[in-house]
């Protein structure tokens, strides 16, 4: 259930991804130019941290699940390890990749519609299989990472550096602790690909898996990164019971589309990691993304696509979307017309103003539509009691028509293409660049060389005598 939700998210996001490709390589060049400054002089608190797999042939301890949106301590992970390894001998190997981040599992992990597609094959297929398993998605890290030192302070042992080759010429005395180091590497962009990086590692893991099994040795083993491959913005990162599957454990973050369905197929999708609403402009949001909404009242017909969305809270937000053909582009768009909040007997509408739109076969996407910051959503309310209502929708995706039998929102229309500030300062400056280009090579075609006045051999300048 739960891979088939994300499934539609990535799938999506990875078609964008694709279509996105060198069409617009330029484009998103300019992007990471105009992020990697943002990055350099943002404030923004942004907690860094790797992610951890534990797995064993023998029984690990259930972890004490923290609250959702916690990112795990060292201090409990140290508290975990004790408890892991109070008793008796252990050998652990440490798979220990240069750099790892939960992001390499959903953009590598082809496990969203795709299991032979899949970077971390092995690593899947013994998660499943192995008796116990425990997935930490966001483990603090600051500055280095504290997993080895842990590790060889918990079992007093030193850690033994080897490859697949190595290990299987040692012999492993399992009545004493054994710390098994393995490095794997990280794509530098250099040579490989990622996805080939990250696959070739996996296949080393699959290897030495075998040989210690066939050395018939309890193992646990532990994979995770020196430092992470990207700086993640704290975000809700629930950490997850024991024995799910990798992708499903370390994304569970993921919350699924809203999707409306008639006559069994979905013809109505939404998707957006908050839907804050909120009452004045002093009022802390309140996000009803974390509600499961009933959908009584949708409907969806060749023009028109409603999505009403009411929730036991006693809101009710409702989308209302049309299509129809426009002659000067020969195809259909679909437009957010308007979105309604209702509460306590009030209702405050807002609307699209033409700005939410996409082709109608595509989905909408922006990673932030609101009601008062460069408004996507106009309020249009004469009512003053709902005159202070705000709505605050981040990373927004919906789609109303041309869904088809599919579970995945199509290629995403994104906003971002037209509204950036930072795009528009990106084609501002090349063009001015580009003017004053131009220019210089108009002067420089300009210059000719004075023959006539240079070339003693030539013929000489007659100068008409007037009479
Ligand atoms: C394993 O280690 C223990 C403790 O050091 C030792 O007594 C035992 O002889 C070792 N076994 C082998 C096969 O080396
Ligand atoms: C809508 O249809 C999809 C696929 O046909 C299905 O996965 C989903 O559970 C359905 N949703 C509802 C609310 O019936
Ligand atoms: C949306 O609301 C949630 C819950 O109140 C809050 O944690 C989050 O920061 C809000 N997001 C924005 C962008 O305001
Ligand atoms: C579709 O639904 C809208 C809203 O209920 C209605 O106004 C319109 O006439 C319907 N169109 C068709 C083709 O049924
Ligand atoms: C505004 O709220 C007041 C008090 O709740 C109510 O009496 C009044 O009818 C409301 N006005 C409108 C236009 O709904």
């Amino acid at each position: 259930m739960t891979v088939s939700r994300l499934a539609s998210r990535e799938q999506s996001f990875a078609e964008r991804l694709k279509m996105a490709g060198p069409r617009c390589s330029s484009k998103v060049r300019l992007i990471a130019f105009i992020a990697l400054f943002v990055a350099l002089f943002a404030t923004g608190s942004a907690t860094a941290q790797v992610p951890l797999l534990i797995w064993t042939s023998e029984s690990l301890p259930p972890l004490a699940s923290p609250a959702a949106g916690h990112i795990t301590s060292n201090d409990q992970l140290n508290a975990y390890l004790t408890s892991a390894f109070s008793s008796g001998s252990h050998t652990v190997l440490l798979f220990l990749q240069d750099k790892l981040s939960k992001d390499d599992f959903t953009v590598f992990g082809g496990v969203f519609g795709n299991k032979q597609d899949s970077a971390f094959q092995n690593l899947e297929a013994v998660l499943q299989s192995s008796s116990s398993s425990v997935t930490l998605p966001a483990l603090e890290w600051s500055g280095s990472s504290a997993v080895l030192p842990l590790l060889k302070d918990k079992l007093g042992v030193s850690p033994l550096p080897v490859d697949a080759d190595t290990l299987s010429e040692l012999t492993i005395n399992a009545s004493v602790n054994n710390l098994l180091l393995i490095s794997l590497p990280y794509c530098t962009g250099l040579q490989k690909s990622c996805k080939e990086v990250l696959h070739i590692n996996d296949e080393i893991i699959g290897k030495v898996l075998s040989i210690v099994k066939a050395k018939n040795v309890l193992y646990t083993a532990v994979y995770t990164g020196v430092q992470p491959s990207r700086v993640i913005s704290e975000t809700s990162v629930p950490n997850q019971p024991v024995g799910r599957s990798l992708l499903q454990a370390v994304v569970a973050d993921v919350s699924p589309p809203i999707m409306f369905n008639v006559s069994g197929s979905p013809c109505i999708m939404l998707w957006a990691q908050n839907l804050n609403i909120s009452f004045t402009s002093t009022s802390p949001w309140l996000d009803l993304a974390t509600q499961t909404p009933s959908l009584a009242g949708s409907l969806c017909n060749q023009t028109n696509s409603l999505l009403v969305l009411t929730y036991a809270s006693g809101f009710v937000l409702s989308f209302a979307m049309s299509q129809r053909f426009y002659p000067g582009s020969a195809r259909n768009w679909f437009t957010l017309d308007s979105v309604q909040l209702q509460s306590s007997g009030q209702t405050a509408s807002f609307i699209g103003s033409r700005s939410i739109y996409a082709p109608a076969e595509y989905s909408f996407h922006c990673q932030s539509v609101n009601s008062f910051d460069q408004a996507l959503l106009v309020p249009n309310n004469t009512n003053q009691n709902t005159s202070q209502w705000r709505l605050n929708f981040i990373n927004f995706q919906i789609q109303g028509f041309g869904l088809g039998n599919g579970t995945n929102f199509s290629y995403a229309s994104d906003c971002a293409g037209f509204f950036s500030p930072g795009i528009w300062m990106g084609l501002v400056t090349s063009l001015v660049m580009l003017l004053i280009l131009v220019y210089g090579l108009h002067m420089i075609m300009q210059l000719s060389t004075m023959d006539r006045f240079d070339d003693p051999k030539g013929p000489s300048i007659s100068v008409p005598q007037s009479e």
